[in-house]
């Protein structure tokens, strides 16, 4: 049944190819914090995100992802039917799914997933299929669902956070 083929290792993870930029971004931010802290002159700005092109997931502070329990549910179906031929649903909750994930705006997993997976079909979902199974990560993670469904849209999910 988990026939992924092959494992990540924890470093692999920290390392990994996913969210990496943004990552990277934030250290530079960070390094720009310490710099300016240091010598009073270090006056420029941080640099600019080119990954989403929006000064907004910069600077304004996300809204939390709202979806429905209804949409969870599906998103669980496609995830039972399309995913689990290859994932078990605990990759995709507790500390090294949030490490990887959580600390960017929900859009980001959104277009991974969009994009890459199926691995063996990528793109083969509608995008309802897969904000759904967006929504039903955020519902294993702890989440509550609300009374309005999570967009299937790239852009207003790059200003969701987990
Ligand atoms: C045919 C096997 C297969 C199927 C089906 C599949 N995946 Fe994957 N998936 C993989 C493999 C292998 C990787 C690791 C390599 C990679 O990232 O491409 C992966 C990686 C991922 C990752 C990144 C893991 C991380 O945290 O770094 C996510 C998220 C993901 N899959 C979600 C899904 C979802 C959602 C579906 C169902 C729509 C799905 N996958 C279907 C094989 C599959």
């Amino acid at each position: 049944m988990a026939a992924r083929r092959h494992h990540h290792p924890f470093f692999e993870v920290l390392i990994g190819r996913v969210g990496r930029r943004a990552r990277t971004a934030t250290l530079l931010l960070f390094l720009g914090g310490v710099a300016g802290c240091a010598s009073a002159s270090h006056a420029t700005p941080g640099p600019a995100d080119p990954s989403t092109g929006s000064a907004e997931t910069a600077s304004a502070q996300p809204a939390p992802a709202v979806f429905t329990a209804e949409q969870a549910q599906r998103g669980q179906r496609v995830f039972s039917t399309v995913c689990s031929v290859c994932h078990g649903r605990n990759e995709f909750r507790g500390p090294i799914f949030a490490f990887t994930w959580m600390a960017e705006p929900v859009g980001h997993l959104f277009e991974h997933i969009s994009t890459n997976m199926p691995q063996d079909r990528p793109g083969s979902l509608s995008a309802e299929e897969y904000a759904a199974i967006v929504a039903y990560f955020l519902q294993l993670n702890g989440r509550q669902a609300g009374d309005s469904e999570l967009p299937a849209d790239a852009e207003l999910l790059g200003r969701r956070r987990w």
